[in-house]
């Protein structure tokens, strides 16, 4: 496909994504099994012979690490990397560190549901008492901004696409238009933001999608910077691994203790 080419990939599974915790802002690590997707999504792209000019992740290290594990795999460790609070995850506000099923049982699916996928209806805020609250508020990664007038207690996906999109249009075009090959390694929202936006989804349409963990896709610009024909959301990876993926994470809300526990024996 004749265009812009860039590749972006959701950070693997985090440690809260494993104990199945909605997590925002709270800036936890990988899992081994998500250290393990960032290296063969680092492997897909070296299969493309991808070759990176330039990163952008968010302030979040389990982005920052999905990009470093990338890089490291192709070899491409001396590129710049640009860091934004930007592309952070939305942040899930007083959702934060609650367990995905249990906030089910607690408020029903459809409204897990409209809290996690929605593009208007935010989550409840994060009161300045929430055991996450200080450790966010003050973390040094924030000294470049929000401002903290503005610091965010909760996002909509409407909210998260109002801070992220600046970014893409002022920062990231730029350097897509000089052919620059960029790569940008963030998180589950922050990219559905992005893809809403490139491919003009609906309200509806956008709450349909869920991204799957360490799986890079593609888009393919033209010179407005929308998708060319064809050119939307091309995993690099079989369909049906791409399809399992995405139904894992759909099916967080459903994810029992028991799951948690099987997942974790996995690991060990
Ligand atoms: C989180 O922030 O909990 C996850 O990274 C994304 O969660 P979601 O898939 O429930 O939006």
């Amino acid at each position: 496909l004749k265009g812009f080419k860039v590749i972006m990939v959701r950070h693997g599974e985090s440690e809260w994504n494993k104990q199945n915790l909605f997590c925002g802002w709270v800036n936890v690590d990988l899992s081994d099994k998500g250290k393990e997707e960032a290296k063969c999504a680092g492997e897909a792209l070296k299969k493309e012979c991808a070759k990176f000019d330039v990163a952008y992740t968010s302030v979040l290290k389990r982005a920052q690490i999905t990009c470093d594990t990338i890089l490291e795999v192709l070899n491409q460790k001396d590129i710049p990397i640009v860091k934004s609070w930007r592309l952070n995850e939305r942040h899930y506000g007083g959702l934060t560190g609650l367990n995905k099923t249990e906030t089910v049982q607690k408020f029903g699916e459809e409204q897990v549901q409209i809290w996690r996928r929605s593009f208007d209806t935010p989550p409840p805020p994060m009161k300045c008492d929430h055991p996450y609250f200080e450790e966010i508020m003050r973390d040094e990664i924030y000294k470049c901004g929000p401002p903290m007038e503005e610091f965010p207690r909760f996002e909509s996906l409407e909210l998260t696409i109002k801070r992220c999109m600046p970014f893409w249009n002022d920062c990231i075009v730029p350097e897509i238009k000089a052919g620059k090959k960029v790569l940008i390694a963030a998180h589950g929202n922050s990219l559905r933001g992005i893809v809403k936006t490139l491919d003009n989804l609906s309200d509806e349409e956008i709450m349909e999608l869920n991204l799957p963990t360490g799986i890079p896709f593609e888009y393919t610009l033209d010179d407005s910077m929308k998708p060319v024909p064809g050119g939307s959301m091309r995993f690099l990876g079989d369909p049906e691994t791409v399809q399992k993926a995405m139904e894992d994470v759909k099916n967080q809300g459903k994810k029992t203790k028991e799951d948690t526990k099987e997942e974790g024996k996995g690991e060990k």
